[in-house]
């Protein structure tokens, strides 16, 4: 142990290393396809690698579904939505859901462990945000599937019947709870895909189903690419489709399921205000613009990524944001000291750098935290854009990396204007003392979410969801039984 005496003491000062051990957890070298039950070999023969983004490293190979297997998926959703599941009563049902969140709190550390390691989230994130809260999501609606006569009285609320449902690699085991514990409380079957990149706490989420003794084909998880995606919306027997991801992908979706029947939801990418007035508590207010966009590498759609200062307190709320983020530790997703992870994929890492180079050739101003990054592994240090413009691209576009444009502003109009001038609107934060000033905003803002002196809160009873191009439909809360419903 160095002594305090000299000033090397505070000035370069570490944390020891605190990595989160590797030694409970259980990987196969190999993964199939958890198709009616059971984890079956997939028809294509195909397998691909997933890797760690933190060391390069192979961590497991999984199956890739080609249309045969989607089908045999589809195939045993649906026969187990005619014969088991739509005839059990809501109370059965409820038990079932309520037994997967409590298996998901019993291994939450392993969930947790393999999250960080798939995906290169920080453990601190995936041990306090993303394992307790897919976890809260079964329960609550565990609780809702009796009740749904009670949630729309008088409506006869009925089930669709198989739900495909195909999510992204940012919130891997979140994504999968956001989708299949409502699908489930309102007695429909599931199809889930988990991307890519992400593919392992799904995968985990199977053998957890099937250890719950959820009746074979009421959840099939099959893994793939963008091919497997488009052949879950595009089978006939899907009644329901639910998807988050790109806007890109959003919009061929909804023209593949045009003149169907299909019922959609679609929660895309989002370009966050989040608005910082001088009345602010301004030390509170740096943190959530640090939560809100570097934490988890920025790797969030309702990412606080646009910064609006109102210009008589821009100094100083910079100068603090500087500060912070000279302190901000980047590296090992393990390690729970670590507040920035790895970047989940070499070519999300390359798009986040040739955005940052754009903002550079734009004009706008670029710091950068002088921390050092792993040299192995996919990192970014975080990055703010001073001087940035409505116009810039690193402004208009998403980006979904630790990469903040900040603007500044005068008046509430101006910053209103502003913050809506986009084409997203999923979530927006507003930092004041007044509430007056927070009931203004909150009804203007073009927002699904609009947080207020906080950022990235999270809650099962909460819907969640977007305007314009950040998509349509709500998950979370009573709001988010309704797309697995008709009336
Ligand atoms: P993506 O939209 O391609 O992937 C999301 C999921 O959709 C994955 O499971 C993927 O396999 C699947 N998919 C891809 N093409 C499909 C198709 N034609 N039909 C059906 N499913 C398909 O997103 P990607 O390429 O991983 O990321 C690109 C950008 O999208 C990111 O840089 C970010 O800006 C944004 N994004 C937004 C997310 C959000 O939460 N709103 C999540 C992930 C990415
Ligand atoms: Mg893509």
């Amino acid at each position: 142990m160095k002594e305090a005496t000299s000033n090397e003491f505070f000035t370069d000062w570490k944390y020891a290393p605190a990595p989160e051990s590797t030694d409970h957890i259980k990987l196969n070298k190999q993964y199939d396809l958890f198709i009616n039950g059971k984890f079956v070999k997939p028809t294509s023969k195909k397998y691909f690698d997933t890797i760690n983004p933190a060391t390069e490293q192979k961590l497991a190979e999984v199956a890739e579904a080609n249309e045969k297997d989607v089908d045999l998926a589809v195939t045993s959703a649906k026969n187990a939505y005619d014969k088991v599941w739509k005839k059990m009563p809501a109370k059965e049902r409820s038990k079932y859901i309520f037994r997967i969140a409590r298996l998901m709190q019993e291994r939450a550390r392993e969930f947790a462990v393999i999250e960080s390691m798939n995906g290169g989230k920080p453990i601190r994130e995936s041990r306090d945000v993303d394992t307790p809260l897919a976890a809260n999501h079964f329960f609550y609606y565990a609780g809702w599937a009796d009740k749904l006569d009670y949630a729309f009285p008088n409506k006869k609320p009925q089930s669709l019947g198989v739900a495909g449902q195909i999510i992204p690699w940012n919130f891997p085991l979140l994504m999968a709870a956001w989708k299949i514990a409502p699908a489930l409380a309102t007695g429909n079957t599931v199809v889930l895909k988990p991307a890519e990149t992400t593919p392992l706490t799904a995968l985990k989420l199977a053998e957890l189903i099937r250890d719950s003794g959820l009746p074979d084909g009421v959840v099939n998880i099959i893994t793939g690419f963008g091919k497997t995606g488009a052949a879950i919306v595009n089978h006939p027997k899907i009644n329901k489709v639910a998807f988050t991801g790109s806007t890109d992908v959003g919009k061929l979706i909804q023209k593949s399921i045009a003149g169907t029947n299909k019922k959609v939801t679609l929660e895309l990418g989002g370009k966050a205000a989040n608005i910082i007035f001088d009345d602010a508590p301004i030390d509170q207010a740096v943190e959530g613009i640090i939560n809100g966009i570097f934490f988890n590498q920025g790797h969030v759609c309702c990412a606080g990524s646009r910064l609006f200062i109102q210009e008589n307190v821009a100094d100083i709320v910079i100068g603090k944001l500087k500060q912070r983020l000279e302190t901000l530790i980047v590296g090992d997703p393990l390690d729970k000291n670590t507040d920035i992870g790895a970047i989940n994929s070499k070519e999300q890492l390359t798009k986040i750098n040739d955005f940052i180079k754009i903002g550079i050739d734009e004009g706008a101003e670029m710091y950068q935290s002088s921390c050092s990054i792993p040299s192995k592994g996919f990192f970014c240090k975080p990055t703010l854009f001073l001087h940035t413009s409505q116009s810039h691209r690193i402004v208009q576009e998403e980006i979904f990396g630790p990469v903040l444009a900040i603007q500044t502003f005068r008046t509430v109009e101006e910053v209103i204007e502003k913050a809506n001038n986009i084409p997203y609107g999923l979530s927006a934060g507003v930092w004041t003392d007044k509430g007056s000033k927070i009931f203004n905003l909150t009804s203007k803002l073009r927002a699904g979410v609009v947080w207020a002196n906080t950022y990235n809160k999270f809650d099962p009873a909460s819907p969640f969801g977007g305007y314009k191009e950040s998509g349509f439909g709500r998950e979370g809360g009573l709001h988010g039984l309704m797309p697995y419903l008709s009336f």
